[in-house]
């Protein structure tokens, strides 16, 4: 190998990981302790998952796919079951707190793990403006309620007044009345309408959006961190609030309204996946507890699959609940669940959930404008960052300096940017992630199988897949023959040119990786649970259609000019084993 792709690959040991753990614990003068039991690790994971995607995102995915969208809150936690099985193999191998960024150091080796760590700014602080939009929804929401309505061009992006806005002026000039158009679409067309003007310039711009990151950023500057009392009360309102939707949401649910139960047909509830998707995000942080856990082998694995369904079957009634309280394609507004009782007349209800999505969406703010900063923090020890990334205050013991960028990075999108197009971004990148730590899984039975050493910890349940996994691919293909012939006919149709067949690039690409890895599979008898967590979150991904995959691959290779320029030169354990070897 040369000496190059040696570099590429260098990977960092599990003994040396922990002991660099050891002195970042020391830098914060913390000794951690083994406190937190399975209950805790449940509570934490759901503080993290119960956000915007089930209080916002979801009203869009419900308008584009009708009640059908609850049958895709199933495939998603499936995918998601098989990471969580990956992560928490890989959060009692190396029990430390990096997440996938350090697993993938261990793994896959350095380019890969710089991959991650870039990767999951898409996770976290991507993740951070979606739910800062959506919070600023809610907010306004509030406002409105109780008379102190802000002028619409401060409470919303630049993007979406200007589509509603020229949308509405199309239907006006139609002939079809103001009154009779969509809220959103009002809302945007106000204002656009009412916006200042700075050079031809509307300055549309969402405010609250920015003022909660800021609040919200000042806090993790100080240093806050929420109790474990103010935690599980946080956990307990969010799904209070969710049984109160769901309850009282069932006694106005009109069954009509299920029929037809996917009106735009699978196309419809696949428009959905980012925004289910994205809805799940957030169990994968309950991996970064493993040194704090009473008994991580045991409880890691157990506390994310418990997590998953819990938010599983929560999120699938509340899907039906919705559809079936309203006509499906009502729901595109950015605060579906007070907007259903407001639309059954009960302001009251409606009321108290914008209250309470409020304070819960903060709280998912509060967790991850916190990771971030942490995982700057630890690529910037590597070294592949520059050291102001692990400055850490002397007052507050705060990565003060990442946690400021981490503020600018997050406030200032959070004024202009599209909720749809951040949670896309953010969807993408999580599940490039996820498919990563089940690939580096793969990766690290394989060498133990060389290495004939003895596992210790948790570790994904094998079942051999050489059989079992081209059953369930022909399984699938027949299925899809079946139930979707229509769809499969216009994919292998050859009319349309380069502008229709760019869309079918990433299945196409999907289609190659099954195969590979079904030979794989068969010839190496690879473990099934990890190969059905590759394939199921890159079939995720194939979902969401070229222009993300574009963004996301431009992103991906700005972080790469930012390696080359910096880590690959910089990096610690590239700087040691050049030591050791001169
Ligand atoms: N799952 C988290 C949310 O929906 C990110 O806000």
């Amino acid at each position: 190998m040369s000496n190059f792709l040696k570099n590429l690959t260098r990977r960092k040991s599990a003994t040396a990981l922990l002991a660099d753990y050891k002195q970042d614990g020391n830098i914060h003068g913390t000794d951690l302790v083994r406190a937190l039991r399975l209950k805790d690790l449940v509570s934490f994971g759901i503080a993290a998952i119960i956000g915007a995607g089930i209080f916002s995102t979801i009203g869009n995915a419900s308008a584009a796919g009708g009640p059908g969208v609850s049958l895709l809150f199933i495939f998603t936690a499936i995918a998601c079951g098989f990471s969580a099985l990956c992560y928490a193999q890989f959060a009692s191998t190396i029990p430390v707190s990096g997440s996938a960024y350090t697993y993938a150091y261990a793994s896959f080796g350095e380019l890969i793990a710089w991959i991650i760590g870039w990767d999951l700014l898409m996770e976290y602080a991507i993740g951070n403006i979606a739910v800062a939009i959506s919070w600023s929804d809610y907010f306004t929401a509030v406002m409105q309620g109780v008379g102190l309505s802000l002028p619409e061009y401060l409470t919303m992006d630049y993007l979406s007044a200007s589509r509603s806005y020229h949308a509405a002026l199309e239907l006006l000039a139609k002939g079809q009345a103001f009154s009779t158009l969509p809220g959103n679409m009002q809302e945007g067309y106000q204002a656009w309408l009412n916006a200042p003007s700075l050079g031809g310039f509307k300055l549309v711009a969402d405010f609250p959006a920015l003022s909660i990151t800021v609040l919200i950023t000042y806090l993790v500057y100080i240093g806050i961190k929420e109790s474990k009392r103010t935690a599980n009360f946080l956990v307990l309102l969010k799904l209070l609030v969710i049984l109160l939707v769901i309850t009282v949401g069932a006694f106005y649910v009109s069954t009509d309204n299920w029929t037809p139960f996917a009106p735009n047909g699978l196309a419809g509830i696949m428009k959905g996946v980012s925004a289910v998707f994205f809805a799940y995000i957030g169990f994968d942080a309950i991996s970064t507890t493993a040194e704090e856990c009473e008994n991580p082998q045991r409880d890691l694995p157990r506390a994310m699959i418990f997590a998953l369904v819990i938010c599983t079957v929560l999120y699938v009634v509340l899907a039906l609940v919705l559809t079936g309280m309203v006509p499906f394609k009502e729901l595109a507004v950015g605060d579906p669940l007070a907007y259903v009782f407001s639309r059954v007349n009960l302001d009251a209800i409606a009321g108290i959930v914008a209250v309470s999505a409020i304070v819960a969406m903060a709280s998912v703010l509060l967790v991850f404008q916190y990771g971030q900063p942490r995982i700057w923090m630890t690529m910037s020890r590597d070294g592949l960052l520059p050291s102001a990334f692990s400055r850490i205050h002397p007052k507050h013991k705060t990565p003060y300096f990442a946690t400021i960028v981490t503020g600018v990075v997050v406030a200032v999108p959070a004024l202009f940017m599209n909720l749809t197009e951040v949670t896309d971004l953010t969807s993408i990148g999580t599940l490039f992630a996820f498919v990563l730590v089940c690939g580096g899984i793969l990766l690290l039975e394989e060498k133990q199988k060389e290495a004939t050493a003895t596992h210790k910890g948790f570790r994904v349940p094998y079942i051999n897949g050489k059989y079992v996994l081209p059953v369930l691919i022909l399984v699938a293909i027949v299925l899809l023959f079946r139930y979707n012939a229509a769809e499969l006919a216009t994919f292998f149709s050859m009319s349309g040119g380069w502008k229709s067949f760019q869309h079918k690039i990433p299945l196409i690409g999907f289609i190659g990786v099954s195969i590979m890895l079904t030979v794989l599979t068969y010839k190496r008898n690879l473990s099934l649970i990890p190969v059905l967590g590759l394939l199921t979150n890159l079939y995720l991904m194939t979902e969401l259609g070229i222009t993300n995959w574009s963004r996301f691959l431009a992103w991906l290779g700005l972080g790469l000019v930012i390696y080359f320029a910096y880590g690959y030169r910089n990096s610690k354990l590239h700087n040691k084993l050049a030591a050791l070897e001169a």
